[in-house]
């Protein structure tokens, strides 16, 4: 049996994430009776500023981000107690002393959240160590961005490893954390159903699409350096093709889970030179509108020109026998029409059809698991109109509907973060990313981008509200496919 840990320690406490979700997940965890008794909560930042001033920042977040019948004053004043600051520059090793003294006694383990600037991970992890701060009972999530291609993200790694061996390290991508995203193995692995089909000979295509409707949000620092291409692709969606398209584990848990989706990454067809303008489209959104706003052009939300992409498709192949010649079709982009994650599984057509000469026209099955903002599982099945068919046998395709939204009404939604923090607080790694498949999607995206490179493919311009370049309908089209939309 894991122990959680009695302690957790909260980088960049004041930051965005924490005051969005770390903070709210942390609170609905304690709420519901889920953080271990006496755990304490202990924010570190630059800022200075002293405890009462961190809990007023998390009374804060709290209010600006909870849903009103959450907003409970005493669970929320019993929450507040368990936070305590120590401001630290994470640069200078002097503070980390200071920051051990405030933690106390961590012989009862300590968790560690640490999402930081690349820069700063030699000074964090350095700072840990010298502080005693890194020992057998302490963990460490890391939260993105960890590098920028291959190398850099070998170099973090590296420093990581020098203190904290891969059992304790926790690598987030929140996508993991999504309750639809974990039901993808429910639905694979929990149903006799599917998996005879889920292979070259059942299934046609698959078509993964995580659309936002937000533009850069004040995020140009960061999303400048990193495109859709490493912002989305090279972490949530790679890991939500892992899932579809790995092998049955033989259990569930983080080695197993794990060593299956590694082989579906590192099985990845490279997307060399040559094929990057055959196989990728990349967009960079103009003004236009979007849900009947007005709104501006990338360029002109940044204050400068740029080459950036804020949408990219891609066709992908899983070059082993289960997925021999079946295209995964993945794009992402912002200021699209509509926010949306689902994915498409496109089965084959019947290979005989005994009702073409009395008229009737089948489509093949269609598997849709959208994963956000609702969440359901939908089949597309063909069915027999009613009528006497004296003109023919009409079909026509209907939905078998799982709403999970319906099915589990009365089961409260949990942010991501809370099941990932819990997760590291109870030290349970199966959704946490290992670092052979950060090295596997790395390998495989910073191939596309040295295609790009070399072939001088520019972004192609897409008005907001729309779903990115006409090049990215022409990807799917020339192989018979239309996007699901
Ligand atoms: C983050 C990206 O990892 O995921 C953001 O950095 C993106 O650019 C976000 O907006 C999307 O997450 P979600 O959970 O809203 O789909």
């Amino acid at each position: 049996m894991r122990k959680p840990a009695g302690k957790l320690l909260l980088f960049g406490a004041t930051g965005d994430l924490s005051q969005r979700m770390l903070i709210p997940s942390l609170f609905g965890l304690h709420a519901d009776g889920l953080l271990p008794e006496g755990l304490t909560i202990t924010g570190t930042a630059r800022s200075e500023q002293d405890d009462a001033g961190f809990r007023e920042f998390a009374r804060t977040a709290l209010e600006t981000h909870l849903p009103d019948d959450r907003k409970d004053t005493d669970a929320i004043a019993g929450f507040l107690d368990r936070l305590q600051y120590q401001p630290l520059d994470a640069a200078t090793i002097e503070g980390y002393d200071d920051l051990a003294d405030k933690l106390g006694d961590i012989s009862g383990g300590l968790a560690i959240f640490l999402s930081t600037a690349p820069w700063l991970f030699g000074p964090t992890i350095k700072g840990l160590q010298s502080a005693g701060l890194a020992g057998d009972n302490v963990r460490i999530g890391l939260e993105k961005p960890l590098g920028k291609d291959l190398d850099s993200s070998r170099e973090i790694n590296d420093i990581v490893a020098a203190a904290f061996p891969e059992d304790r390290t926790f690598r987030i991508d929140h996508y993991l954390g999504k309750e639809t995203v974990q039901n993808i193995l429910a639905l694979r692995f929990g149903n006799s159903l599917f998996e005879p089909v889920w292979n070259a000979r059942g299934i046609d295509h698959v078509q993964i699409t995580v659309s936002e409707t937000v533009g850069l949000e004040g995020r140009a620092g960061y999303y400048e350096e990193v495109g859709a291409l490493r912002d989305m692709v090279q972490n949530h969606i790679l890991q939500l093709l892992a899932l579809i398209a790995m092998e049955p584990p033989a259990r569930f848990d983080g080695t197993s889970i794990r060593d299956e989706k590694v082989k579906v990454l590192r099985s990845l067809r490279p997307i060399a030179n040559g094929d990057a303008a055959t196989h990728t489209v990349t967009g960079q959104y103009g003004a236009g509108a979007v849900k009947g706003n007005i709104v501006g052009g990338y360029a002109e939300e940044l204050g400068a020109a740029s080459a950036t992409e804020t949408f990219v498709a891609i066709k992908a192949h899983v070059d082993n026998w289960r997925w021999q010649g079946v295209p995964f079709y993945l794009r992402t982009g912002k200021r699209m029409p509509d926010r949306l994650s689902e994915i498409v599984v496109q089965f084959k057509p019947v290979p005989h059809s005994i009702f073409s000469e009395r008229g009737g026209a089948l489509e093949p099955n269609t598997l849709v698991i959208r994963l956000q903002p609702e969440e359901y599982v939908r089949l597309l099945v063909m069915a027999k109109q009613p009528g006497l068919d004296r003109e023919g046998v009409r079909l026509r395709e209907v939905p078998l509907n799982l709403s999970l939204d319906t099915e589990f009404a009365n089961t409260r939604r949990r942010i991501a973060y809370e099941r990932l923090l819990l997760d590291l607080i109870e030290g349970d790694p199966t959704l946490f990313v290992r670092r052979d498949e950060v090295e596997a999607q790395w390998q495989w995206i910073d191939a596309i981008r040295q295609g790009w490179q070399n072939a001088n493919i520019a972004p192609k311009p897409y008005a907001s509200g729309s779903w990115g370049p006409s090049a990215s309908v022409a990807l799917t089209e020339r192989d018979g496919v239309t996007w699901h939309e």
